[in-house]
């Protein structure tokens, strides 16, 4: 019978075996799937794992430094931080299709993540001979789900890897978490003595906010989305409702109308507030948002966020939506 106990000894037990003497890279998003794959194999061969956190400018607001302090003070973990903020932004300039999208940043993440990988791999004591492990936290739904609508590029997978590394560097794939749904990654996470502050957090996508932001992506644009997410999620927690919904985040359209503010008309950006409720993701309903908490959000992105002054609430489910507008 399956416990987080069991489950623990387990798999640290087998990646300790798999290992051996090995060194290993794992790159974090800050989100649990990841941490709790980190502080498992961490588990097994302590300081050979190195982790590596990238700023793909398209982070939450104050992301690339609270993610950095919790996992290094909080859950003792070797992290190597990159920003790498302003390549990502220069790629991004001008492209709109989500999916050319996605294909951009899962590229220059892999870039970035093979020349840091380079260097860890070069500064180590490991020998030539010896197999380089690499630790990425996919689920179950990642399995299924990669295969068919957004393509391979939300997971590093292992065949991208190899590209620019060193020939006698072999990079072998650790998957602990693969088959194991979201709660049962939260169960590992509490057993593991984790804060409750990553595992409570709600799924965020690795293209970040790129699929947030209809259109192009902008410096201006990401720092505008990243103050009215925080509101939303400032005030989902406030009504105690961050657990209880899957996700909960805005969305900025491309879209302009007109408002009046004092006796100012404005013309100026939309933005949509997306809430579902979901098991694990591949279904979900709008969440039913109490219209105060709704009505707090709304006014609070207005008068707060420069260049937004109009709220819309999206009230489709999935199917036949997405959680994400991209
Ligand atoms: P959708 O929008 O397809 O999303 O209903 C289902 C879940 O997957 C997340 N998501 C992504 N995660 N890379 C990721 O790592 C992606 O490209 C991506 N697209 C969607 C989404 O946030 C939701 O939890």
């Amino acid at each position: 019978d399956w416990t987080p106990e069991h489950f623990i000894q387990s798999t640290v037990e087998r990646v300790r075996a798999q290992v051996g003497t090995g060194h290993a890279i794992c790159g974090l998003s800050g989100g649990v799937d990841s941490s709790v794959a980190a502080v498992l194999v961490a588990r097994a061969i302590g300081d050979r794992l190195t982790c590596i956190f990238v700023n793909n400018g398209v982070l939450r607001k104050d992301e690339f430094l609270k993610v950095q302090t919790t996992m290094r003070e909080q859950l003792g973990l070797k992290v190597v931080a990159v920003d790498s903020s302003q390549r990502f932004l220069e790629k991004l300039a001008g492209v709109t299709d989500p999916e050319r999208k996605r294909k951009v940043i899962g590229n220059e993440f892999i870039a970035v993540f093979d020349d840091e990988a380079k260097k860890i791999w070069e500064s180590s004591a490991a020998g030539a001979e010896e197999v380089a492990w690499l630790v990425q936290g996919t689920l179950y739904p990642d399995v299924i789900e990669s295969s068919s609508v957004h393509g391979p590029s939300h997971t590093i997978k292992s065949h991208h890897n190899v590209g620019g590394l060193p020939a006698d560097m072999k990079l072998k794939l650790i998957e602990p978490l693969r088959d194991l749904f979201k709660d049962e990654v939260r169960r590992i996470g509490r057993d593991l003595g984790m804060p409750e502050e990553i595992i409570e957090r709600q799924p965020f996508p690795g293209p970040g906010l790129a699929v947030r932001i209809l259109g192009e992506v902008t410096a201006e644009r990401v720092a505008m989305l990243q103050e009215a997410d925080q509101i939303v999620v400032d005030e989902i927690k406030k009504a105690g409702l961050y657990r209880k919904v899957w996700q909960s985040f805005a969305v900025l359209l491309p879209v302009k109308s007109v408002g009046v503010m004092g006796d100012q008309r404005t013309y100026a950006n939309t933005c949509a507030v997306r809430a579902v409720e979901s098991e694990d993701g591949m279904t979900a309903d709008w969440a039913p948002l109490p219209y105060e908490v709704l009505r707090t959000i709304s006014s609070r992105i207005v008068s707060e966020v420069r260049g937004i002054n109009r709220v819309v609430y999206d009230i489709t489910s999935k199917p036949p939506g997405t959680i994400e507008w991209e």
